[in-house]
């Protein structure tokens, strides 16, 4: 077979032409074409992109080290589930939540597979509790360069019976958390200009259910409140998203897993015919946290199994 070494210059632009072919003026196109520089062959086959030289896509666009993350609400559930993530792509990450206890468990879980993990403990409705733990954070870990706000609860009732201290108590775990802590770290990563900001919304950002009138409109304000923080702060290099949950199994949905109807219903209602499991959620935190989604500004990605598609 012949074997000819062609100019760098050369070869980038043969390169140029075949992934402007195949591709179209993509940038992922003209970046992929930088590496070659030995060809085999003389023909244009083997200069086709798949014989370039691929670039490592998993480090140039999901690799999070060196980055650190503060995930509120991070003890249980789907914020444990986000933190591993995080954490495993390589992220240094702050664990929140308010029980001290538990949370030292699941940083001692994590610490056991090998992720760097700290702990914050603080109420996210408290604004000075907020300030002074992102303060310290700040000092003694360093720059948050991911926030993924996600704590929040859930009470059922029917709209006319609702309490109106359950009512005050969604707002400000779901709504005034994201605004609290959202503005104390973004007034840091504004000096930096840089960073990833993820709130944690729901199926119920867009549909409603009976008995969770108040919990569907806590999920709705943080939709919205994403797309502003989004138009304020992309200027800033800061995303911000939504990542917006379906159905999945965790204490807040302990009452509906256990009510067979109610998971006959949504094996019905999901196009995906189940519940979803928690590690489903690892993909889409991790695209919104890293250099993947570097103009993904604004958007609320579902991750339902197809509830929000169908009626
Ligand atoms: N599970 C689902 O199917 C589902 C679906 C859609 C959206 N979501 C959303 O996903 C998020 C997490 O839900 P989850 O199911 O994982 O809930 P979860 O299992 O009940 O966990 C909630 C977490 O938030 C923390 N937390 C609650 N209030 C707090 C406060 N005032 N300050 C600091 N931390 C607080 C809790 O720790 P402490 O109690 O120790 O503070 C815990 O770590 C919520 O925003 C929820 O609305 C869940």
């Amino acid at each position: 077979m012949l074997s000819v070494t062609i100019p760098s210059s050369a070869c980038l632009i043969i390169h140029t032409i075949v992934l402007e072919l195949a591709y179209g003026r993509s940038n992922l196109g003209r970046r992929i074409l930088l590496d070659g520089e030995t060809v085999i062959g003389n023909s244009l086959a083997v200069m086709s992109p798949t014989s370039a030289k691929t670039p490592d896509l998993r480090k140039e666009l999901f690799d999070l080290r060196g980055r650190i993350a503060l995930v509120t609400g991070s003890s249980k559930g789907i914020g444990y589930t986000i933190a591993a993530a995080l954490g495993s792509a390589g992220a240094i990450v702050v664990l929140n939540g308010r029980e001290k206890a538990r949370l030292a468990v699941a940083r001692d879980d994590l610490a056991a597979q090998g992720l760097d993990v700290r702990v914050s403990p603080f109420d996210v409705t408290d604004p000075k509790q907020i300030g002074e733990a992102v303060e310290a954070i700040e000092r003694d870990v360093g720059p948050i360069n991911i926030l993924v706000n996600n704590a929040g609860m859930q009470y059922r009732s029917a709209f006319q019976d609702f309490p109106l201290d359950a009512w005050r108590r969604l707002q400000a775990t779901n709504v005034d958390s994201v605004f609290l802590v959202g503005q104390a770290v973004a007034r840091k990563m504004i000096l930096r200009r840089r960073g990833k900001i993820i709130n944690v919304c729901s199926v119920q950002s867009e549909l409603g259910r009976p008995n969770i009138a108040p919990y569907a409109s806590t999920k709705g304000a943080v939709k919205m409140l994403t797309k502003g923080m989004a138009i304020d702060l992309g200027k800033f290099g800061i995303q911000v998203n939504g990542l917006g949950p379906g159905y999945f199994k965790t204490e807040l949905t302990e009452a509906l897993v256990n009510d067979q109807a109610f998971t006959d219903w949504l094996a019905g209602r999901t196009p995906a015919g189940r519940w979803g499991e928690v590690d489903e959620l690892r993909g889409a935190a991790v695209f919104l946290a890293s250099d993947a989604s570097s103009f993904v500004n604004g958007h609320i990605l579902y991750i339902d199994g197809g509830i929000t598609a169908s009626l």
